[in-house]
């Protein structure tokens, strides 16, 4: 036990030891998010002048450029792009399986250039709603329709009068039956490539609407009075400018 403990510190302080030169070999691969439908683009860092460049998504060519001639493959035929000058690759109307680790090949390119691309579904609408218990309101905030595109990358968070709204990323909250129910709860939730926000106002969450019920027709009353004084107004201007 002792021993093993030993052996793990010695390894963490190698590790700790190593880390920037292990950062500088870069061996990982970048991580690159892009929506489904749009493009996406890998740009290769240090390298000389390209003589002949191949792109890979693992160990299936994307496209070749060489002898100043291009080829692309299925799937990717027709849909991508690459700038012999760059390197750049561009890839069009990405679906989910072109999801994977890419890798640009060439003698001109002077450290490992890997990207690991996640293709990501837009966050479809959202819907906020109540359950009352006996002391609490509860908002949950929730994605309508059947939505499993990476959530891990989900991130909630809340907007509204009360502390318990700062810096809380629940996809849930909770609120004291007693506290203010004019008040406006909002919630943001977003990934990689998109943002949705929905709002109510907590006074909604109460099934008995009575009291604006019955504001209703005083408002409505108001309303009609002001009309009725500004044509009134707006007839008499007239008649004293004839
Ligand atoms: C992607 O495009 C296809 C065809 O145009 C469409 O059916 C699909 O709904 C789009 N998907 C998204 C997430 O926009
Ligand atoms: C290559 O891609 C990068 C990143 O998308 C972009 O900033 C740069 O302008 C591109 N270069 C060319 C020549 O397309
Ligand atoms: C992308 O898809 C749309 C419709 O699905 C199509 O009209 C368009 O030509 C495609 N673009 C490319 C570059 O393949
Ligand atoms: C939220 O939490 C983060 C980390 O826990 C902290 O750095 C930040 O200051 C907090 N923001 C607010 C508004 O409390």
């Amino acid at each position: 036990m002792v021993l093993g403990s030993g052996a793990g510190l010695a390894l963490g302080v190698l590790l700790v030891y190593l880390q920037p030169w292990l950062g500088s070999i870069s061996c990982n691969s970048l991580p690159v998010y892009a929506a489904v439908n749009e493009s996406v683009t890998f740009h290769p860092s240090s390298h000389m002048p390209f003589q002949e460049i191949l792109w890979k998504k693992q160990k299936n060519k994307v496209i070749e450029w060489e002898n100043s001639e291009f080829k692309a493959f299925p799937p990717f035929k027709g849909r991508v792009n690459l700038d012999p000058v760059s390197g750049n690759l561009t890839i069009f109307n990405l679906t989910s399986s072109d999801e994977d680790e890419y890798e640009i090949e060439s003698p001109s390119i002077t450290s490992t250039n890997k990207f690991s691309l996640y293709v990501i579904e837009p966050i479809p609408s959202l819907t906020l709603t109540c359950t009352l218990t006996d002391q609490n309101i509860i908002v949950q905030c929730e994605i309508l329709e059947h939505y499993d595109s990476h959530p891990e990358l989900l991130k909630y968070s809340w907007d509204c009068p009360s502390d318990q709204c700062k810096n809380n990323s629940a996809p849930e909250m909770h609120f004291d039956r007693e506290s203010d129910h004019s008040q406006k709860i909002q919630c943001t939730v977003s990934n990689k490539v998109s943002k949705r926000t929905s709002s109510i106002i907590l006074a909604t969450c109460f099934p008995s609407a009575g009291v604006s019920r019955g504001r209703f027709p005083l408002l409505l009353s108001v309303a009609f009075v002001g009309a009725l004084v500004s044509s009134l107004s707006f007839f008499c201007l007239a008649k004293s400018r004839r």
